[in-house]
């Protein structure tokens, strides 16, 4: 391989690499996040499932970019965000303690999504949630915080 063709293979990498960088840059603007940082959701209502699908254990669901527990606590249906209030790590059910535990900072929540302990200093995020038929949707603008 020649000077010129060597050039011309580095400018042509650097380019594709430049290139695919601008694009998932623009794909994270177009996409745009579930929530806010101030915990108001940003997408409309989105199915997640028929409601047959939720029991009384956390299940996680999909809710753009994030991941949102949905469950039944004390008879009723409720959602959750799996986002730590702290630093935005995603919490994960633990059956054994029957608790959100936290992996980044130890925050724990406890299955209401009240905080338990830990440095988050809130809950966690309430999602609003609304049954369609049989069909269970999440979002619909800013949950109570
Ligand atoms: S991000 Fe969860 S405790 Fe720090």
């Amino acid at each position: 391989m020649g000077r010129r063709d060597f050039l011309n293979l580095l400018i042509g990498s650097a380019m594709l690499a430049w290139g695919g960088l601008t694009t998932a840059a623009l794909v994270k603007v177009v996409t745009p996040p579930a929530r806010r940082l101030d915990g108001s959701a940003k997408l409309e209502w989105l199915e997640v499932g028929p409601i047959s699908t939720f029991s009384e254990t956390p299940k996680p669901v999909a809710y753009g970019d994030e991941t949102v527990y949905v469950y039944r606590l004390n008879g009723k249906l409720v959602a959750n965000s799996a986002t730590c209030p702290h630093v935005r790590c995603v919490v994960r059910w633990d059956q054994a303690k029957s608790a959100f535990r936290c992996p980044c900072h130890a925050s724990a929540f406890d299955k209401a999504g009240k905080r338990l302990y830990g440095p988050a200093t809130r809950d966690l995020w309430a999602q609003r949630l609304r049954v369609q038929g049989d069909k269970v949707l999440l979002g619909g603008g800013t949950p109570a915080v």
